[in-house]
C-alpha cells in the first residue's frame, strides 16, 4: 500500500510503497477513506513526541471502512463504516473503567505508537471498546476531524470547561481545534471571541459563531478585557504557545478557567501567585473517550453541530509532505483532509 514515511525527524517523508497492516486479535484493520491533517502530526515529525519510532507513519484522525475483523471482536463486520478516537483505550483498567478513557495508561494511538492512518490502510486495536458508527449521512471527510480535533474541542468546551449559555469564551488560534472550539461554544449559547494571527481564520471564526474577533499581538489582550468588561470566564490555548499561555492568563477574570490543548513540548512558566490569588483553574484536556460520541453524533445530526464546514481544503497523500512542510511557518485558515484512496475515489 502507500503511505507517508518519515525517515527522519524534520526531513521531509516520501510516499513509500509498504506492507499492508496485519489485524491483531481484538483489533480491526480499516480501509482509510479520509485523514484530517492535525498540528500533532507536525509535532511528531518535528520529533517532539517520544513514543514514534523511525520509520514511521504519522495520521491519527481518520475515517473509513473495516477491511479486515481481528480474532474475538463481537459487534463488527467487514464494510462497517467507522472512525475512533485517536486515543485508542484498553477498555478494562482503573481509568477506563470509570470511563476515562480518553487517559487510559494502556492507550495506543495510530500515528504516535504505531504505524498510523497517512497510508491507505490502518490497523486500530481494542476495537470493541473504541470504534465508533457512522451515522449514514455522514461523509468521511467530515466524520476524520471526529476522530481528533472536533472531538477534542467538543470535550474540552463541554466536559472539561463546563461551558455554558452566556458566558465569555476567548479561544487563542483559531485552526482545527480552535474553530471547532468556537463553532461548540457558539452551539453551547456562550459569547465566543476569536484570536488569530491570520485574518482569513478570523473570518472562518465569525463565520462559524465568534461574536468578536481579535488579531493576535500586544493588543490582544486589552481589547479582550474590554470586550469582556473586565476579564473572560474562560480561556482555550488552541495552538500550543508561550505567549498565548500568558495572555490567556491575563485576560481571564478571577475564579476564570484555563483551558489547555495546544502542546507545549518545550513546557511553559505559569505565574502560580496569580493562579492562587485569582483561583484560576488550569485545565488540560485530552482526546475524548467513545462512550462520549453520541451526544456529540446527535448535535451534528440535528445541524446545530457543523463540522463538515470546517473542511476547506482535500488533498492526496503525495501532497502530504509539502503540507507538512508548510505547517512549520502557518497554517491556512480551515482544515486539510486527506484522502489516501486518491482524491477521486
Ligand atoms: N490535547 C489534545 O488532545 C489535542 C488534540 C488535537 C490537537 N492538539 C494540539 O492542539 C494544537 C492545535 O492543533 P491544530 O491542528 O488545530 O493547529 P492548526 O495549525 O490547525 O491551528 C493553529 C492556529 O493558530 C494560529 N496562530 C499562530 N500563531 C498564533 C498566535 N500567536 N496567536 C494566535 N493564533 C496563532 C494559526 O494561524 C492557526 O490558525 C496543536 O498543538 C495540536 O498538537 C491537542
Ligand atoms: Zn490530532
Ligand atoms: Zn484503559
Amino acid at each position: 500500500m502507500r503511505a507517508v514515511v518519515v525517515e527522519e525527524f524534520g526531513v521531509l517523508p516520501r510516499v513509500q510503497q509498504v506492507g499492508e497492516p496485519v489485524v491483531g486479535a481484538g483489533g480491526v484493520v480499516v480501509k482509510v477513506e479520509a485523514t484530517g491533517l492535525c498540528r500533532s502530526d507536525w509535532h511528531g515529525w518535528q520529533g517532539h513526541d517520544s513514543d514514534i519510532v523511525l520509520p514511521h507513519v504519522p495520521g491519527h484522525e481518520l475515517a473509513g471502512t473495516i477491511a479486515a475483523v481481528g480474532e474475538g471482536v463481537r459487534g463488527w463486520a467487514v464494510g462497517d463504516r467507522v472512525t475512533t478516537p485517536f486515543i485508542c483505550a484498553c477498555g478494562v483498567c482503573e481509568q477506563c473503567v470509570e470511563g476515562n478513557h480518553q487517559v487510559c495508561p494502556h492507550q495506543l494511538q495510530p500515528g504516535f505508537n504505531y504505524w498510523g492512518s497517512f497510508a491507505e490502510y490502518v490497523a486500530l486495536p481494542f476495537a470493541e471498546v473504541n470504534l465508533v458508527r457512522l451515522p449514514e449521512g455522514l461523509d468521511f471527510d467530515t466524520a476524520a476531524g471526529l476522530g481528533c480535533r472536533f472531538a477534542t474541542s467538543f470535550r474540552a468546551i463541554h466536559q472539561v470547561g463546563r461551558v455554558e449559555a452566556g458566558e465569555n469564551v476567548v479561544v487563542f488560534g483559531c485552526g482545527g481545534v480552535g474553530l471547532s472550539a468556537v463553532m461548540i461554544a457558539a452551539a453551547l449559547g456562550a459569547r465566543v471571541i476569536a484570536v488569530d494571527t491570520n485574518p482569513a481564520a478570523l473570518e472562518l471564526a465569525r463565520s462559524y459563531g465568534a461574536a468578536d474577533v481579535v488579531h493576535a499581538g500586544p493588543e490582544a489582550v486589552r481589547e479582550i478585557l474590554e470586550l469582556t468588561g473586565g476579564g473572560a470566564r474562560v480561556t482555550m490555548d488552541a495552538l500550543g504557545s508561550n505567549e498565548i499561555v500568558q495572555d490567556a492568563l491575563r485576560a481571564l477574570r478571577p475564579r476564570g478557567r484555563h483551558l489547555q490543548v495546544g502542546l507545549l513540548p518545550a513546557g511553559v512558566q505559569l505565574d502560580v501567585s496569580r493562579l492562587i490569588g485569582q483561583e484560576l483553574e488550569w485545565l488540560g484536556s485530552h482526546g475524548m473517550a467513545a462512550h462520549s460520541y453520541p451526544e456529540m453524533l446527535d448535535l451534528v445530526a440535528s445541524g446545530n453541530l457543523r463540522p463538515q464546514e470546517l473542511i476547506t481544503r482535500t488533498i492526496g497523500l503525495d501532497e502530504v509532505p509539502g503540507a507538512l512542510d508548510a505547517m512549520t511557518a502557518g497554517t491556512p485558515a480551515g482544515v486539510t483532509v486527506i484522502r489516501p484512496q486518491g482524491i477521486t475515489a
